[in-house]
């Protein structure tokens, strides 16, 4: 039984620890939270021992699941990883690119697992087209989010933006060439809507726009390849593929389509959609990862290669800000 510790019970620590309840390769032993209101909340709901600094903590887990504000994820992961402590980390991995590089290389000369909690990875509508062989050429992605003040400590790109980077970058095995961004700070210092488009060296390119102002929510994703769009929606858990009609496959419903090269038949595609809870699939993946010695689905590697572009998108927004 892999023994957790969890440092930060906030609003998504809660989640996780309802999760580890859940998962019966792992217990939680113990939690780490600064605030006494909070702890002393987690104490009667949970009855879980509140330790009096990570330190004592960290000595007494397997597993430290980080949910701690992310200007607290390095100093949290380094001193797990200096005493052989796997680690579930939220994204983003860490607040700067210098802490994600320490991090990236301290992972790599220790023996531990560090998995990011990218978790749109395991949302059960991306799970419906992960199979399929994905190679698009053209990615439309909307997160629009209403206004929450947490979070708004970073931008709206390590926010919000960094799921959909880390899916595209899991998605196009190709470098990334060149980024145009645009970013607007509406209600807060930092950009809370932008615009980024994304060239890879394949030719594919990426439009993703995030907004954490907007009145209506929308998490949706859209790729255009050779034969197919593929729509996933991450809000409403649902996905569609529509493509020309092979005789072998089997559809929900098809058309056809007058074109100059003759008619065409267009199959629609509403794949099943696994009925899974996303954070506890990540959680519970990355215990496997431990006990099979496998990399986590979403590495430090994975996490600073999405931090990478955020930045970079920050840069780009920062000099266009000044440039006007
Ligand atoms: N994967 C996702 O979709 C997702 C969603 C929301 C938040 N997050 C990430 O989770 C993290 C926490 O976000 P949240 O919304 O739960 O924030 P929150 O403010 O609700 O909770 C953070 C908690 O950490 C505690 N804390 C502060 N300093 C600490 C320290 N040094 N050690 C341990 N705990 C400490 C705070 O007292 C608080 O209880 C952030 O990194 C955020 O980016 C990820």
């Amino acid at each position: 039984m892999l023994k957790v510790g969890v440092f930060g019970t906030g609003h998504l620590g809660k989640f996780h620890l309802n999760n580890w309840k859940e998962i019966k390769s792992a217990k939680v032993v113990g939690f780490y939270d600064p605030d006494d209101a909070i702890a002393n909340d987690v104490i009667e709901k949970y009855q879980i021992e509140r330790y009096p600094n990570p330190e004592s903590l960290i000595a007494t887990c397997d597993i430290a699941d980080i949910i701690a504000p992310t200007n607290f994820h390095f100093e949290l992961c380094e001193k797990a990883i200096r005493q052989g402590k796997h680690i579930f980390v939220e994204k983003p991995l860490a607040n700067t690119m210098h802490e994600a590089r320490e991090l990236v290389k301290l992972v790599k000369e220790s023996k531990i697992k560090l998995q990011v909690g990218h978790v749109e990875r395991f949302n059960p509508a991306f799970l419906a087209v992960a199979s399929m062989s994905l190679y698009p050429m053209f990615i439309e992605v909307h997160r629009l989010a209403q206004f929450n003040p947490r979070g708004t400590e970073v931008s709206v790109i390590l926010d919000l933006m960094i799921h959909d980077i880390d899916i595209i970058l899991s998605i196009v095995k190709s470098e990334v060439k060149n980024i145009a961004a645009s970013g607007v700070a509406v209600m807060t210092e930092t950009p809370d809507i932008a615009n980024v488009r994304i060239e890879f060296n394949n030719g594919c390119v990426a439009n993703l726009t995030s907004s954490r102002i907007s009145m209506k929510k929308m998490r949706k994703m859209r790729l255009f390849q050779k034969d197919a769009y593929i729509g996933i929606d991450f809000l409403n858990k649902k996905t569609e593929i529509i493509k020309l009609k092979t005789s072998s496959e089997e559809d929900n419903f098809s058309f056809d389509l007058d074109t100059i090269n003759g008619k065409k038949t267009i199959s629609i595609i509403q794949p099943q959609v696994p009925e899974v809870n996303a954070i506890k699939l990540e959680l519970e993946k990355f215990c496997e990862s431990i006990i099979d010695d496998t990399i986590p689905v979403v590495s430090e590697l994975d996490g600073y290669r999405a931090m990478d572009i955020a930045h970079q998108i920050l840069q780009k927004i920062k000099h266009n800000t000044i440039n006007t």
